[in-house]
């Protein structure tokens, strides 16, 4: 299989659209109608509590971890870590749209932030520790995800940069450009933050529908 079929079928992994199924198949209702509108795992919790929003999380996550494991299919690549590492990033960046615009639910998908974890996750995941330490950080502070969505993803490039010192200028590139995108994917909820109207995650007071 040569690289371009590679980054379709990443594409194709990452428009599964977990919580557009879910919530059709087994409720009988558009996720996308519902809470604040977006197809992600968030939403999923909000509307249909925790056992589906655990479940769209992870499968979110794994979708980008699987995108990012697609690159040992080409073994060319194992013999130089670097151009490795750009491949998965190319991979398990092809995921991370693919859940934004997804083909199978159209072209209307999350913000991203689960499945760019997974990828994450798949190529370094002592940086995917850190930004999931200032998640839970942000999130135990305030309650909002949003909010600790965008200061996880805004801290990445920082570790990638500055903590870690990774030496490769495309993840470090990734890094800054996957930051702007998460804070562009979050428009509508900076809004919100701004105005004081972000609705919070209950934790541990909601019940599954
Ligand atoms: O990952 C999405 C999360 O950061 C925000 O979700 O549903 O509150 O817009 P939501």
């Amino acid at each position: 299989m040569n690289e371009l079929l590679m980054i379709v079928l990443a594409y194709l992994i990452g428009s599964i659209p977990t919580s557009v199924w879910v919530s059709r198949y087994f409720f009988n209702i558009d996720i996308r109608e519902y809470g604040s509108g977006n197809a992600g795992a968030t939403n999923t919790y909000r509307v249909l509590g925790p056992k589906w929003g655990t479940i769209v999380m992870v499968t979110d996550m794994l979708k980008g971890m699987l995108a990012v494991k697609l690159a040992l299919l080409l073994p060319d690549y194992a013999d130089s870590d670097i151009r490795f590492t750009n491949l998965q990033i190319g991979l398990g960046l092809a995921a991370v749209v693919g859940h934004i615009f997804p083909i199978w639910a159209d072209f209307r998908g999350g913000k991203g932030v689960a499945t760019l974890f997974g990828l994450v996750v798949g190529i370094s995941p002592w940086t995917a520790l850190s930004c999931s330490g200032v998640f839970l950080l942000v999130l135990f502070l305030t309650r909002f995800v949003s909010l600790s969505s965008i200061l996880a993803s805004v801290a990445f490039p920082i570790f990638i940069l500055v903590v870690f010192n990774v030496d490769n200028n495309i993840y470090r590139v990734f890094a800054i450009a996957v930051a702007l995108m998460v804070v562009l994917t979050h428009q509508k909820n900076i809004g919100r933050l701004l105005k004081g109207n972000e609705s919070k995650v209950p934790i541990l007071k909601h019940r599954d529908r």
